[in-house]
């Protein structure tokens, strides 16, 4: 399948180069190439710069977030929450009118520190903001509630099974999505329903930063036992 990526972070690369293994055309979507592709630094958390994982990832290709929106079958939000509104409306609806959009960014507020806090819960949530802006695209909020190597590998980080969630108003979309899920190795995925079942996920994360703080690792996933 083409993949757009959009988001050049953790998210980005760690999906981008999965996919990418796993035999889809994918394409990462960034405001600027050129700026981007000149990060060659590892940050602070241990993120690639990404033009270093550019180089390292020739098969991925790397266009404006319209270009590679524009040439893609289906799509995943990997940037920030904040940001995630602007980057699709840069994208062009026009890009995205008919397609999937797996959206796995958080609505996180880091303005007054760590831990963040959410920008919207409760009564709305960032899938439901994206499915409203953009009517046209088939949101499916998923993967947002484990780090990017879970998301790329589950079978291969920490031991046991892994659940996963889906939120979407789209049937044919969340089984698309279920689909591609399968083939990154989740097992356990649960369909919790329409977008505004996206709150709930996005507010497992005040749970996943603490649970993060508690084991010191970020190498661990939800598991839901019936
Ligand atoms: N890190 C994880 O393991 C993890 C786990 C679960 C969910 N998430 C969620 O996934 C998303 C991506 O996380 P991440 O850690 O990979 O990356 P991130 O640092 O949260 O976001 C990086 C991306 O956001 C874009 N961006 C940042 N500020 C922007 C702005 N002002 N305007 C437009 N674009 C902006 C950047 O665009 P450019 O490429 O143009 O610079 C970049 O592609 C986040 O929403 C995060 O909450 C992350």
């Amino acid at each position: 399948m083409r993949i757009a990526v959009l988001g050049t972070g953790s998210v980005g690369q760690t999906l981008a180069g999965r996919l990418a293994e796993l035999g889809h055309e994918v394409t990462v979507g960034t405001r600027d190439v050129a700026v981007s592709l000149a990060r060659t630094e590892t940050d602070q958390r241990g993120v690639a710069g990404f033009g270093a994982w550019s180089l390292a990832n020739p098969g991925v290709g790397v266009a404006t977030l319209a270009d590679a929106a524009r040439g893609a079958e289906l799509l995943l939000n990997a940037t920030s929450g904040e940001a995630s509104l602007a980057v699709l409306a840069a994208a062009g609806a026009e890009n995205l009118a008919g397609k999937v959009l797996i959206d796995i960014a958080n609505p996180l507020d880091f303005s007054a520190g760590f831990p963040p806090t959410l920008f919207v819960k409760d009564d709305d949530s960032l899938g439901e903001r994206i499915q409203a802006a953009f009517p046209q695209l088939k949101v499916v909020k998923s993967l947002n509630t484990m780090t990017a190597s879970v998301m790329a590998r589950p079978v291969e980080v920490g031991e046991g099974d892994h659940t996963v969630f889906l939120s979407g108003d789209d049937a044919e979309a969340k089984k698309t999505v279920g689909v591609l899920l399968a083939e990154l190795g989740h097992t356990d995925v649960i369909d919790l329903g329409d977008i505004t079942t996206a709150r709930g996920t996005e507010m497992l994360l005040p749970l996943w930063i603490r649970l993060m703080q508690a084991t010191g690792t970020d190498r661990f996933n939800f598991k839901v036992v019936r």
